[in-house]
């Protein structure tokens, strides 16, 4: 084992983490765990990963379950490929693997919605076979320690080639997770550098340029919130692609003009109400407005064919898998009703 990496170990002893709920050597716990830690906090990941291990406690579990069924489990969590993916691995594990988990990072990668890192993580936590990991965290340790920065794939090269120089033979999970929790507790964007095991070799001498990040565009949508006294509120399913793909939403169009005739378009008629103010959701890459108008007194809505895209939501958990902000929506509007 080198220095750098005795060093990792030694601080993790006492000051990483060593409760997280995941850190059991059950492969399906680890997979589901990194999966959803792909894109979200550590906070933000437990209560979820308690719920959906207790929804599908086993891989068998997943794969039985429907899409809509484990969508509906991911449900808040966002970026909902890594759902389907999730579900579309769970069916290859079964019919390739027989449920057996692969103990190679190379067969973990070759399942839909695990990229290398990913893959080295699970089998490094899960069987402590030597593999290493890049992920962002290990990521910045790693540029600043050995001085190299940049995204081209000479720099990508070097950085994964540091990655498993570092990577020990033995203890393979304790130093995994040690230089994930380095990389998020101590050398973070703004790193404490009084307070890590790496300073004395490191290269960064804390002039590194700040990443300067322009402003994220924005998208406007209107969604109709269809209101039925009896039936509750119009949900249509989003096509599988796509953001939200697969998931529940409120019948929607990119113009305040042209929402009338997206409800028309389902058979509905009704009085359209003046727009509310609208909600924002922050996405990588954009943010996006929801402005919901209310759609009451609806005349024709038995017109609408219930089952494949379309169902009358009357609320009570846990409900269809729904984005984040529409289920926020439509809980308000089904609360007011
Ligand atoms: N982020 C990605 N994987 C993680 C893990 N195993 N523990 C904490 N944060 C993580």
């Amino acid at each position: 084992m080198d220095h750098f990496s005795a060093k990792v170990l030694a601080w993790y002893r006492d000051h990483g983490r060593h409760d997280l709920p995941w850190q059991i050597p059950d492969p399906y716990a680890r997979w589901l765990a990194e999966v959803m830690l792909q894109q979200t906090t550590v906070s933000a990941v437990v209560p979820y990963y308690h719920r959906f291990l207790s929804a599908f406690p086993s891989v068998q579990a997943l794969a039985q379950a429907s899409l809509d069924e484990v969508l509906a489990s991911w449900s808040g969590l966002g970026y909902y490929a890594r759902a389907r993916n999730l579900h579309a691995a769970a069916r290859l594990l079964m019919e390739r693997h027989a449920g057996v988990f692969p103990r190679t990072a190379d067969e973990w990668a070759a399942l839909p919605g695990i990229g290398p890192s990913t893959a080295a993580a699970i089998v490094a936590f899960a069987f402590d076979v030597q593999a290493a990991i890049l992920d962002a965290n290990v990521r910045r340790v790693l540029s600043r320690y050995h001085g190299v920065a940049g995204r081209d794939a000479k720099t990508e090269r070097l950085l994964w080639g540091h990655a498993r120089a570092h990577t020990p033979a033995d203890q393979v999970a304790a130093y995994t997770q040690a230089i994930m929790d380095l990389g998020a507790l101590v050398c973070r964007k703004t790193p404490d550098c009084s307070a890590c095991p790496l300073a004395d070799g490191c290269s960064f001498d804390g002039e590194e340029a700040p990443p300067r990040r322009p402003p994220k565009p924005e998208r406007a949508v209107y969604m109709a919130v269809i209101v039925e006294p009896e039936r509750g509120i119009l949900l249509v399913r989003r096509p599988p692609r796509g953001i939200w793909g697969g998931l529940w939403s409120l019948p929607e169009s990119a113009a305040l003009a042209s929402l009338p005739a997206a409800v028309q378009a389902l058979g509905i008629e009704g009085d359209m109400g003046e727009p509310h103010p609208p909600l924002w959701h922050v996405f990588t890459h954009f943010r996006l407005s929801i402005t919901p108008v209310r759609v009451g007194r609806v005349s024709r809505g038995h017109g609408v064919a219930e089952g494949g895209d379309a169902m009358w939501y009357k609320g009570g958990t846990p409900g269809p898998g729904m984005p984040a902000p529409v289920r926020r929506l439509v809980n308000q509007f089904l609360e007011a009703s």
